[in-house]
């Protein structure tokens, strides 16, 4: 089987206040009036023959009624809480045959170009197939911080590093052979638990114990407390040596944060004024006197203004509100 495995647990902290614990910003209807999650489900349909929604018990319902209104059979898993992606990775690949193929794919991305996309769809397939664990290679624009790099020569896999600093990130897109990872990966269920097993043995273990306790695909919130959080990226990626990478052709936007949200925006047409700043979710009338490339985010219950280029720290604010909870 090859399974399309739909990640929905973060909550979109960078997005804040738009996106909330209890409504993240792959359920927000801004797409043309779907959210991410939605087309995420329709772009994998062809490509897969199962589908397989791992999120947690917050947005359970916001997951539920999608899946209703699409009408498609789904293995659902559901976290008591989140653990990052390690933990949720390792469910799916627990829940099904060592030998099936999971397609993992975060419901916060924007994909276009469908012909592009399957043909690399189809190609990480059958390198899944040789035991591999493949990941997807955007070309970088700009040194992004919040983003995995991998240094490649073809689809070989000279390194892959989540997160530099900003001097680094600038350095891997100076040297030039380095892709944006998009989050994205491919492989057997089996091959991918092995390696987690091997680089991160207490990840593995717990994560096995708490699967083995799940009822109906609910996860118990005390053995799940006990699984270190971590990244897939930092767990295996990092680490392991059956990475390949297949180069996107496909277009593709990680719409994870302000910044990359106000270039989606502004490239369809939402207004800026002459100095770059945008007015997101407001319709009063707001006026930006001596800054330039701002963001004005307008809720009912908060506001945010921010400077562009520092979206990656709205999720600081974000941890404090929940600090003071
Ligand atoms: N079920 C579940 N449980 N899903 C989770 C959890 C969890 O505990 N934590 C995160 N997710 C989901 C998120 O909803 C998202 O769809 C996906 O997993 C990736 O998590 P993010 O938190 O968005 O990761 P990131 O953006 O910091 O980094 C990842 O994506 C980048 C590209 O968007 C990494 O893979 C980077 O290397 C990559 O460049
Ligand atoms: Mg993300």
């Amino acid at each position: 089987k090859i399974y399309n495995v739909v990640l929905s647990g973060g909550v979109g902290s960078r997005l804040w206040p738009m996106s909330r614990k209890s409504h993240p910003k792959q359920y927000l209807e801004i797409f043309n009036d779907r959210s991410l999650f939605e087309l995420t489900i329709k772009r994998n349909q062809k490509i897969s023959t199962d589908l397989m929604v791992i999120g947690n018990k917050d947005n359970e319902n916001l997951s539920q009624k999608i899946l209703e209104k699409l009408n498609t059979p789904c293995l659902k898993i559901t976290e008591a809480l989140p653990r990052n992606t390690a933990a949720a990775i390792a469910f799916a690949a627990l829940a099904v045959e060592k030998d099936d193929v999971l397609i993992i794919t975060p419901s916060d991305h924007l994909i276009q170009r469908m012909d592009e996309y399957e043909d690399a769809i189809q190609r990480a397939i059958d390198l899944a197939n040789a035991n591999y664990i493949v990941t997807f290679g955007v070309e970088p624009t700009h040194p992004e911080t919040g983003y995995g790099y991998i240094e490649h020569k073809g689809d070989k896999v000279i390194s892959f590093r989540e997160k530099p600093n900003h001097i680094t990130a600038q350095d891997f897109i100076e040297r030039g052979n380095f892709l944006w990872n998009s989050g994205m990966f491919c492989f057997k269920a089996g091959v991918l638990l092995d390696e987690l097993k091997k680089f991160e043995p207490e990840i593995y273990e717990k994560s096995v114990i708490a699967w083995n306790a799940n009822q109906n695909g609910y996860l118990d919130e005390k053995l799940s407390l006990d699984i270190p959080a971590n990244s897939i990226d930092y767990a295996v990626m990092e680490r392991s040596k059956k990475i390949k990478v297949v180069p996107a052709k496909f277009s593709w936007d990680d719409l994870g944060s302000f910044e990359a949200l106000y270039d989606y925006f502004r490239s369809g047409g939402h207004p800026v004024d002459r100095n770059g700043n945008m007015i997101i979710g407001s319709e009063v009338y707001t006026a930006f006197v001596g800054l330039s490339n701002c963001i004005f985010v307008s809720t009912p219950t908060a506001n945010l203004i921010l400077q562009k280029e520092d979206s990656q720290e709205v999720k600081n604010v974000y941890n404090y509100l929940e600090k003071k909870r």
